[in-house]
């Protein structure tokens, strides 16, 4: 198993809410080549918060593959951002998304990820977020520069008084209304 990257908070700092915000230094750590048939890489995701957003990776869609990417919750408990990418004349325009789902996922739930959608997991539990997934393709840099380029995925996942709030990132020029799933839910919408 070879630790892959670490994710710090200086990094992530351009796809928060508040880019100033203080929290965990090291928000996420990605190992490959874990030995296994089905899973790639493992992602561990620090519990706290950076001021009130949850902790999250940095939120990616995928250009070198046409491939389903699948992903499992082994511990913790965590939200799966996912949103779909606006295509007009054939080209994507970013800052336009045609739906949103977040997945309330639980141990042992896996996610299947359709090439056209963006995603970022939140650990919004006490404990490390623990995932695997099978991306065996890797990541060129226009995975990560529409996500960079508005601060972050449509909406962030902030920590209030009744659980968890969605606040709308206003770089993007639409929202639409996310639907919150069990991944069960999820899983059967694409049966
Ligand atoms: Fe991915």
């Amino acid at each position: 198993m070879l630790i892959n990257s670490v994710r710090t908070l200086d990094e992530l700092r351009e796809v928060l809410r508040n880019p100033k915000a203080t929290g965990p230094e090291n928000a996420y750590w990605v190992f490959s080549q874990l030995g296994h048939k089905k899973w790639e890489n493992m992602t561990i995701t620090t519990p706290g918060l950076y001021d009130t957003e949850f902790p999250k990776t940095y939120g990616h869609y995928h250009s070198s593959s046409d491939e389903v990417e699948i992903y499992k919750l082994i511990s913790g408990q965590g939200v799966f951002l996912l949103q779909k990418k606006h295509i007009e004349n054939g080209k994507p325009v970013y800052d336009l998304v045609d739906e949103v789902f977040l997945v309330g996922a639980e141990p042992g739930d896996e996610i299947v990820v359709k090439p056209e959608y963006g995603h970022s997991w939140s650990n919004v539990g006490s404990t490390p977020l623990i995932t695997y997934d099978n991306w065996r393709y890797g990541h060129v840099p226009q995975d990560y520069e529409p996500i960079r380029d508005l601060q972050g995925m449509a909406y962030y996942l902030i920590s209030d008084s009744k659980g968890i709030e969605l606040v709308p990132n206003p770089k993007y020029r639409n929202h639409p209304k996310p639907k919150w799933l069990t991944a069960k839910e999820f899983m059967q919408l694409f049966d």
